[in-house]
């Protein structure tokens, strides 16, 4: 059995990581850990034999744990990534992998020095839609996917103004940094994982002072973007548009990821799949049908992170992927700045 520690028991330790640690049959959460104790202690109820802490060195000395599992505020993810895994655990962390590329890459040497398994959230990679399109994608049937475009628009849903997620010193940025990452990894991934090597970008922040940006605490801190738009080109002449928005006035929310390849194409949108192809000279639109009951995306990362420490499966998502998706957003928030395009 792998015993779990997990740090940082909020929402979606609760909703997503949970449930996931305990749809593992072979490991157990031995220990809770959040700042705020009280909450730690709750996640521990059902648990009367885990450690409760409110410091995280402590849990990461006890050598009885294999695995820490980090949901914290973004800014803590590479401090208590890097401190786990050179205490010889192997390490899960939410996304965004870190708040910059430097403190990535720490992360990164961290896992190569210890010979543990560092694995970051990546959950939209394992919808049957994203694991359907990748399977097509890699038997050649799109042919080569040249240009794409994601992103995810809400009209009103930003996290909490004056809470962790508005307050970039805590966060690193705004829809960016929380959205983008799963919308960018996934059209990466698809795409084979192309190099990054230039970025355009523009952030706004329009909603900060208004009262449908009420959250938490609302006279509390919003420097963070409430808008990003950019160009990404890679290295084998691909590129791909993005856009991320926590507000703004659009029809409805939509999250979606469209590639065209020169065999097919495909959209995702609001996680509904449809391809577009030709045949003998006549355009075929299809929409697959997904007939099993899925298992939830966060549970399958879980699980597949849970299998590769296990040495059953090989890891889908490796460290040196979260340094270019770090690097690639911290270059738009920088292009955005300064108002012209970036080389990475
Ligand atoms: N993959 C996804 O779908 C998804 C969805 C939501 C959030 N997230 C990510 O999960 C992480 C947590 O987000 P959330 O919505 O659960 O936030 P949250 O505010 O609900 O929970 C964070 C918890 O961490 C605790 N904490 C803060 N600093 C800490 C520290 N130094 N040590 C220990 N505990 C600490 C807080 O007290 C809080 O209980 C973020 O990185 C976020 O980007 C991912």
């Amino acid at each position: 059995m792998l015993k779990v520690g997990v740090v940082g028991t909020g929402g979606i330790f609760k909703w997503a990581h949970l449930p996931g640690w305990l749809a593992c049959k072979d490991v157990e959460i031995v220990a809770f850990c959040d700042a705020f104790r009280v909450s730690a202690e709750a996640a521990a109820r059902d648990f009367p034999d885990a450690k409760v802490y409110d410091d995280y060195r402590e849990l990461i000395a006890d050598p009885s744990i294999d695995i820490v599992g980090i949901s914290t505020p973004n800014l803590y993810h590479s401090e208590i990534a890097i401190a786990a895994l050179r205490q010889g655990k192997h390490v899960f962390c939410e996304k965004p992998d870190a708040v910059n590329p430097l403190e990535a890459q720490k992360m990164a040497d961290a896992a190569r020095e210890s010979g543990k398994l560092l694995m970051t959230m990546r959950n939209n990679r394992f919808s049957e839609e994203a694991k359907f399109v990748k399977r097509l994608a890699e038997k050649g049937q799109l042919g080569e996917l040249y240009m794409g475009r994601c992103g995810w628009i809400r009209r009103r849903g930003i996290p909490g103004r004056g809470g962790w997620f508005t307050t970039k010193a805590l966060s690193g940025g705004g829809p960016l940094i929380d959205l983008g990452v799963h919308m960018i990894d996934l059209a990466m991934w698809l795409a084979g994982n192309p190099k990054p090597v230039t970025v355009t970008g523009s952030t706004y922040r329009k909603f900060a002072d208004r009262p449908d940006a009420s959250g938490r605490v609302p006279e509390g801190t919003f420097d963070v973007e409430d808008l990003a738009a950019g160009f990404i080109r890679f290295d084998n002449g691909a590129s791909l548009q993005i856009e991320f928005s926590w507000a703004s006035n659009v029809e409805e929310e939509k999250k979606f990821l469209e590639w065209r390849g020169t065999e097919g194409g495909f959209s995702l949108v609001n996680d509904k799949l449809k391809l577009f192809t030709e045949n003998e000279g006549v355009l075929i639109d299809q929409q697959p049908k997904f007939t099993e009951a899925a298992v939830p995306q966060h549970t399958a990362n879980i699980r597949h992170f849970v299998e590769c420490v296990l040495g059953r499966e090989q890891p889908l998502i490796t460290p040196d992927q979260g340094v270019d998706m770090i690097k690639i957003l911290s270059a738009i928030y920088e292009s955005a700045e300064l108002g012209r395009e970036i080389r990475l």
